[in-house]
Formats: C-alpha cells, sequence, structure tokens
C-alpha cells in the first residue's frame, strides 16, 4: 500500500486521495510518499519509445494504489488532461542551432501556455474524478506569480465539483497572463487582484497559509489546494524529466544534464524526485533570475529572503522556493524533526544557515546560477536574430545559465533546457529584447492571447492591506456548497 505522510512529521500516514484532496498536511507540512519508487535501468529502456501520455501511466501508478484509481480510470484521466493540449506530440522539442549542445524542451503548448498546464491539467481532472465519486464540492484557492493561475482557472472550467480562486499580484504579472484569467466567464472560477503586496505572490501564498490555518473557514468551503504545495502537481512534474530523458539520449543510462528556469522549486523538486527514482541525470543547472533565492541555497547555504526584484522572467520572480523543504526531507534521509526545526527557525529568523553537512548533502549535483536581465534579453535577441527561434524570458534563463555552465565547466554534454512559457505571455519582454517596438514578429503572438484581448474581464480586486478580511469574506458569499 503506497502511503503519504508531512514533511513535519505530524500526521498519521493517509492515501493517495487523502493526500491529494488535502492540498496541505493537517500538521503544516508538505506531502510525500513513505518512500519513492526506483526504476531500474532496464526498465526505463523499456520506455523508451512511450508516448508521453502512456510514459504518464507508468509513472504515475508507481504512486498510485489500485485500490484507489484503477488502471483505465487513470488512463482515461491523463488522455482527458492531454487532449486540449496544442501539439499532438504535448510536448515537443527543438535543438538549438546557434547554441552549443543546446535542446530546448517545448513545455508550453497547454491550454494556458506554460509548463503549468502539465502538472495542473491532471490534478484539477484528479480532483473532480475523487469529488464526483464521493458526490463532494470543494473550493479551491492558488496563488500565481502569472501562470499558475491561468492554468487553474482553464483546467476548472465545467467542472461542478471545485470552485477555483485565484489570487495573483496586480500589476505583477503581466496583461496577458491577467486576461487569460479574467476574460473566462465560467461560473466557478473567481481570479482577485491584490494590489501593492511588497512580496509579489509570495505575500498570497502567506495568506493561503492562513486561510488553511482558519479550521472554521477550511470547514465551511472545504478548502484545498492546486499550487505546488499539492503531490499531485509535484508527481506529474517528475514526467517531462523522464521523457525529456528518454527522448534526447542515445543511450540509456548516460547521464543528461537538465537546465530549469525556477522560483518555488517545484518543477525542480520534481526533477530531483526522478533523480531519486533512477532517472540518470548529470546536473541540474538552476537557472535563477535576479531573484537568486536558490543561488543563495544553492551556492551559500542560506535559505533567505531578499527585497523582490521585478524581472522580465517574471513567472519566476520568487523569494521563498517552499518545495525546496520537500526535496530537502529526502536530500537529508526523510527526517521531519530537522525540516520542523528549520521551518521554524526560517519562520522566526528569517533566515536559516545549514550546517555543512546538510548543505553538501543536498547540494550534490546542482550547479546554481542568477542570471541579469541584460543577458535574458540578449540571448533572445541572439537566438532569434541568428536562428529565427524564439524563447520566452524563461526559457533564456535557462539558456543563459546552460551556456555559463558548459563555459565554466568546459562542458561539451547536451543539456537539456526546459522552456516553461510561450513568448506570446511576455511582449513587453519580447520587445524589450528585440527592440522592436512597433510590430513584434508572428513567433511573440499565440491565437488564443489575441482572442481574450477581445474579451471582457471579470475579476474582484482589493489592496494588500485588506486582503486578510476581504478575500476570505467573498469567497464565504460566493460559496455554493
Ligand atoms: C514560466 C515559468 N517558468 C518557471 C517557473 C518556476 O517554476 P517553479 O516555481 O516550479 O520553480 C514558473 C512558476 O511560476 C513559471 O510560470
Amino acid at each position: 500500500m503506497i502511503q503519504y505522510v508531512s514533511t513535519k512529521g505530524g500526521i498519521l500516514p493517509v492515501d493517495f486521495e487523502t493526500a491529494i484532496l488535502d492540498g496541505f498536511a493537517a500538521d503544516g507540512g508538505l506531502y510525500v510518499p513513505t518512500q519513492l519508487p526506483k526504476i531500474t535501468l532496464t526498465q526505463l529502456s523499456t520506455w523508451k519509445d512511450l508516448s508521453f501520455i502512456d510514459l504518464a501511466y507508468e509513472v504515475l501508478s508507481l504512486f498510485i494504489d489500485i485500490s484507489v484509481m484503477s488502471e483505465q480510470e487513470l488512463r482515461q484521466i491523463l488522455q482527458e488532461s492531454y487532449s486540449p493540449f496544442y501539439d499532438s506530440s504535448i510536448i515537443p522539442f527543438h535543438e538549438l542551432s546557434s547554441q552549443k549542445n543546446l535542446i530546448v524542451q517545448e513545455l508550453f503548448h497547454g491550454p494556458t501556455l506554460s509548463f503549468k498546464d502539465i502538472g495542473m491539467s491532471f490534478i484539477v481532472n484528479l480532483f473532480n474524478f475523487f469529488l464526483a465519486r464521493k458526490g463532494e464540492k470543494m473550493t479551491i484557492v492558488v496563488a500565481t506569480t502569472g501562470d499558475t493561475g491561468p492554468a487553474a482557472a482553464h483546467a476548472s472550467i465545467g467542472k461542478s465539483t471545485i470552485d477555483t480562486w485565484v489570487l495573483y499580484p496586480k500589476e505583477m504579472i503581466t496583461e496577458e497572463q491577467e486576461r487569460q484569467m479574467t476574460t473566462l466567464t465560467a461560473p466557478n472560477v473567481f481570479p482577485v487582484g491584490v494590489s501593492n503586496c511588497p512580496d509579489g505572490a509570495d505575500d498570497l501564498d502567506v495568506l493561503i497559509a492562513e486561510l488553511f490555518a482558519d479550521k472554521g473557514l477550511k470547514e465551511a468551503l472545504n478548502l484545498s489546494s492546486v499550487n505546488s504545495i499539492n503531490w499531485g502537481r509535484v508527481m506529474m512534474q517528475t514526467v517531462h524529466y523522464f521523457y525529456g530523458y528518454l527522448r534526447v539520449v542515445d543511450r540509456v543510462g548516460a547521464p543528461l544534464n537538465f537546465a530549469v528556469p525556477s522560483g518555488a522549486f517545484g518543477n525542480l523538486c520534481a526533477g530531483s524526485l526522478a533523480r531519486e527514482m533512477g532517472l540518470p541525470v548529470g546536473k541540474f543547472i538552476i537557472s535563477n533570475n535576479q531573484n537568486a533565492c536558490l543561488y543563495r541555497i544553492f551556492s551559500q547555504g542560506v535559505f533567505s529572503k531578499k527585497e523582490i526584484i521585478n524581472c522580465p522572467s517574471s513567472a519566476i520572480d520568487i523569494l521563498v522556493p517552499y518545495n525546496f523543504w520537500r526535496y530537502l526531507y529526502f536530500a537529508i534521509g526523510q527526517d521531519p524533526i530537522k525540516i520542523k526545526a528549520w521551518i521554524e527557525e526560517y519562520t522566526q529568523n528569517g533566515i536559516v544557515q545549514f550546517d555543512k553537512k546538510t548543505y553538501e548533502e543536498y547540494s550534490k549535483g546542482f550547479i546554481p546560477y542568477s542570471i541579469s536581465d541584460e543577458l535574458t534579453l540578449a540571448i533572445i535577441n541572439e537566438v532569434y536574430e541568428q536562428e529565427g527561434y524564439l524563447l520566452d524570458p524563461h526559457a533564456a534563463v535557462a539558456v543563459a545559465a546552460a551556456n555559463i555552465f558548459n563555459k565554466d565547466y568546459t562542458s561539451e554534454a547536451t543539456i537539456l533546457c526546459l522552456a516553461t512559457a510561450h513568448p506570446s505571455k511576455f511582449p513587453v519582454s519580447i520587445s524589450d529584447a528585440l527592440g522592436k517596438k512597433e510590430k513584434l514578429p508572428t513567433a511573440a503572438s499565440h491565437f488564443s492571447i489575441e482572442a481574450a484581448k477581445a474579451c471582457c474581464e471579470k475579476t474582484y480586486t482589493c489592496h494588500f492591506e485588506n486582503m486578510r478580511t476581504a478575500i476570505p469574506k467573498i469567497m464565504k458569499e460566493n460559496s455554493t456548497r
């Protein structure tokens, strides 16, 4: 029986369904499986030619008991989740001819054009499946730096089992991302823009943790979350690492390097769990923008928070990478007492300096970089000028970091650069990068973004100072439970 416990160690083991529907564990920790499944190279070789959906089935079935969900049910949920994707292969690849040894894994062909659709489409369908079976309804709340929100909102359309609230820091996401949420007419989707957030979406993550801690509200609304605190998102994201690996390597068993644009460490947490399961990863190149929270953790052993900087790669303007705790739990040998103590230390002092042994354990195989805005924009321009391929600012951060890694380590090995968003979501940065003030290339547009421009918007707004009273109030008033 596959069971789930909390990174803080304060709950009894639960089954997969409970871990998914709860979101947060009751002790405030993050759900993790009691054991990570191990995959041998022989098994990996047999997966070499599988489609994304068939591979997803193989990987996910290692985490889900057949008593919770049958093979057919899991396959059907996967099919439903990925049929709205714009590319029939779900995840295509592009070999960069202008950059040495770099291949781009295009993770942005879902309905809202970011990699968040990969985890989100699946998990919202999973919620719907479990809730319909129980005859229940839930309220889902997510915070977004611009991509999680649209993905959650779109995946929720037509799901009568859930009401979805998406909280975003107003003026800190692009207009295109905002309209992907606010132009939806679905009656169960409620976007809320919060102005003046000093720490951006991190402030909204704090609010969500507080909403969960309010037992009365949690019960009244049957509250849950599909942020990457939810195990289901991280679990699903392990699949694109296996898929990318199997599509790119000539020989199963050879190590492959990954460059990953990173913010809250959800995606890299998934990658590191895939590595722990047996995926032959060479190095993970942590690609931070100037909000270098992961850079500090992986280069100096310091978990700390600084003032937020608005970068062209705005979706990774993150100060507190909460999924790092989930990764750390496994990296140090599943010790919840230590994790709880560090989280408490961080909450009290705003900083944790890890001891040398812990730092050495968790930083193994990770090479961190913090990429400047100038370099991000320059690489978008260089790749576009040289080969007509348009990177979004997040993919550009990964490509820039991969290039520096190749120089620093005189490496000739292939690096798979994860492209996490479509450039059409960031036209201002693309324009800044290409220096074209009037007409952007067609690669910088997408028909779904254009269609949203022609629609009216529906959203709630409030100020940061009032969000603690305003948001629970409006949620209660609109609850259909
Ligand atoms: C386009 C894009 N790239 C990268 C990331 C970073 O992902 P993670 O927070 O899982 O590190 C995000 C997350 O918000 C994103 O929207």
